[in-house]
């Protein structure tokens, strides 16, 4: 009789990194106010989220969604959010600086293992990014600050197609040795599958440890939860999500939200997986942010979840 193989030890707990207000409203064609932006940020706390990217100090001309980065930095200091981490982007000392202004706990540093995407998201190659990266952690080491690296395109490029899982680990690794103390590996346009999601985690986790890896995976193929399943067996536990998956990238053509962190947190229910997040005031989150887009959210589980709310 063939037997069914045995269950993976998948992690007890799962980091979760909110995207919402910054991958997920940088690509919000239609205007969000600071004021929304914030109550969106209080809601996910109430919600119980420890990680939430706030904002990005990029440039307002090349992401103008995010140019109220200083005001963002200033109301998060009136929430009631103890604990809470609220990472920034910062591509660039300028960006460094900005968010250190701001009392920035910790930033985010963002590469590609594809060249041309690296060109059109921040104009510069994939060495000179990292080279733009090192005054960048200096800095962020002497002001204590926390840095976490992305690496983009880990499962396909939109103007590349395939990229090696070889040229993924070689970014990965720079940024791990420049001092990134964690490493989100961005499927940024959702083109990836499980077993190729695999193999790239363990050419990554050759490098860096696996305890060090967080999973970014845009939905646009609704793949993103088979995949994170996939690299969950693995070992990975944190995972970068978008309440009501909202958002995408401007810099990659028809790249959708991050998977949404309502259908991540209902799996992670689902396997015993614990995330500190109260599920329902999740969904309320997303429908707030949700409504003020004009949409229902774009998530299976919040919408299951509000179908069944209003039959009761
Ligand atoms: P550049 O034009 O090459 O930079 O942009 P520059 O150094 O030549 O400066 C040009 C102008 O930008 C100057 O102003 C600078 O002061 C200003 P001017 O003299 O013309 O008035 N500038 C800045 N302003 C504000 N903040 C800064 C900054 N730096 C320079 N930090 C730069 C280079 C990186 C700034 C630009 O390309 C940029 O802002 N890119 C941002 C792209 C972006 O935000 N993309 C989306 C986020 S990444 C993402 O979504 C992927 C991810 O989610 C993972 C995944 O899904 O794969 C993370
Ligand atoms: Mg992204």
């Amino acid at each position: 009789m063939v037997m069914v193989s045995e269950k993976p030890i998948l992690p007890p707990h799962v980091k979760i990194v909110e995207m919402g207000p910054r991958d997920g409203l940088q690509n919000e064609k239609q205007p969000v106010s600071t004021e929304v932006k914030l109550e969106l940020i209080q809601r996910l706390i109430n919600a119980g989220e420890k990680n939430i990217e706030a904002t990005a100090f990029v440039s307002p001309k090349w992401v103008p969604q995010m140019a109220d980065h200083h005001e963002i930095m200033l109301g998060l200091k009136k929430l009631n959010s103890d604990d809470v981490m609220f990472p920034v982007l910062t591509p660039n000392l300028k960006g460094f600086e900005g968010a250190l202004a701001g009392d920035a706990k910790e930033v985010a540093v963002f590469a590609a293992a594809s060249e041309s995407f690296s060109q059109k998201n921040i104009n510069c190659s994939i060495a000179e990014s990292i080279e733009s990266f090192k005054p960048v952690m200096e800095a962020a080491k002497e002001n204590s600050v926390l840095v976490r690296g992305y690496v983009s395109c880990v499962l396909g490029c939109p103007f590349e197609g395939d990229i090696a899982a070889e040229k993924v680990a070689e970014v990965a690794k720079a940024l791990y040795d420049l001092g990134c103390y964690e490493i989100s590996l961005g499927d940024t346009i959702g083109t990836g599958t499980p077993s190729k999601a695999q193999a790239m985690i363990k050419e990554v986790a050759k490098y860096v440890p696996i305890n060090h890896l967080a999973c970014h995976f845009h939905d646009t193929y609704g793949q993103a939860l088979a995949n994170l399943y996939a690299c969950l067996e693995l070992g990975v536990s944190t995972i970068d999500s978008s309440v009501a998956g909202i958002g995408g990238c401007p810099y990659a053509p028809g790249a959708t939200g991050n998977v949404a962190t309502e259908d991540v947190v209902y799996m992670l229910n689902g396997l015993g997986i614990e995330t500190g997040i109260d599920l329902d005031k999740l969904v309320d989150a997303g429908v707030f942010i949700s409504d003020v887009l004009g949409r229902k959210p774009v998530s299976n589980a919040a919408n299951a979840l509000l179908s069944k709310r209003a039959v009761k």
